[in-house]
């Protein structure tokens, strides 16, 4: 059943065109943290809601190099888990893991080599921002800095850049279960209910005063 919605929202991702580079983003300026992100409104079932994830890119990032970036993910309650991975895809790609605990955000970094459970990974840090990170009677939210996932050895062996003046391409997955150990970073997660790939504007996601917004937020 959840491999079947899994591959239906592949399907559906595939039909609203996940080659072009048409991007499915919209830009939004956070009155909270003051960073601009670039944000993807992620449907993970046929019933109303999404997870929106959101990027900022310092203005000053280049192509072919490591840049850190601020992502904000904004959850409904009812999602336990949820993961971006920013080669656009489960395996060889750094993986953004967040969930939930108590009033709490936790950020776990994790790398895949097969379908299976990702394994803690040491190539992404992250800096959770408290200006960005809550939970309220209907969501859960988190903003972090994110240093390593921008820059990571891909399936080939070869450095693989996100390129922050473009699109790129993203994948999320996420499942409705809680990890079993939500206060810790190194919890076990389940396979996840949906994966829905898009287009994301890192264009669109440009920030001047990245370094001063962090500080700000910290
Ligand atoms: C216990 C944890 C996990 C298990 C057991 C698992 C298992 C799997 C399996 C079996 C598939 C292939 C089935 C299909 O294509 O429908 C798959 C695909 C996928 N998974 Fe996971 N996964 C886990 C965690 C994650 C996490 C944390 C992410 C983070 C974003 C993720 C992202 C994806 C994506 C994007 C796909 C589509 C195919 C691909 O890109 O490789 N998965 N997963
Ligand atoms: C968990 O947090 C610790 C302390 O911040 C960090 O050193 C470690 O890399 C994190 N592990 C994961 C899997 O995110
Ligand atoms: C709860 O948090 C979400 C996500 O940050 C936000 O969109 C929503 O407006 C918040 N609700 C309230 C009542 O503050």
């Amino acid at each position: 059943m959840r491999l079947c919605s899994g591959v239906g929202w592949a399907l559906a991702a595939a039909a609203v065109g996940i080659d072009s580079v048409t991007a499915q983003t919209t830009a939004v300026v956070d009155p909270q943290t003051g960073f601009t992100f670039s944000s993807y409104s992620g449907r993970y079932s046929l019933d109303p809601g999404a997870i929106d994830f959101r990027i900022a890119v310092p203005s000053e990032a280049e192509a072919g190099q490591a840049y850190d970036v601020v992502v904000q993910i904004a959850a409904p309650r009812e999602i336990g888990w949820a993961g971006l991975a920013w080669g656009g895809a489960m395996t060889y790609s750094p993986l953004t893991v967040v969930y939930p605990s108590g009033q709490n955000v936790v950020v776990s970094s994790r790398w895949a080599t097969s379908h299976v459970a990702p394994s803690a990974y040491s190539g992404a840090s992250y800096q959770v921002l408290r200006g960005g990170t809550r939970v309220n009677s209907t969501h859960w939210q988190v903003t972090a800095k994110c240093s390593g996932c921008t820059a990571y050895k891909g399936r080939s062996g070869t450095m693989t850049y996100v390129r922050p003046k473009t699109t790129n391409r993203l994948a999320f997955a996420s499942a409705k279960k809680p990890p079993s150990q939500p206060s810790s970073n190194t919890s076990a997660i389940e396979y996840h209910d949906v994966h829905v790939y898009w287009n994301h504007d890192f264009a669109a996601a440009s920030n001047p005063k990245f370094a001063d917004l962090v500080k700000r937020n910290s």
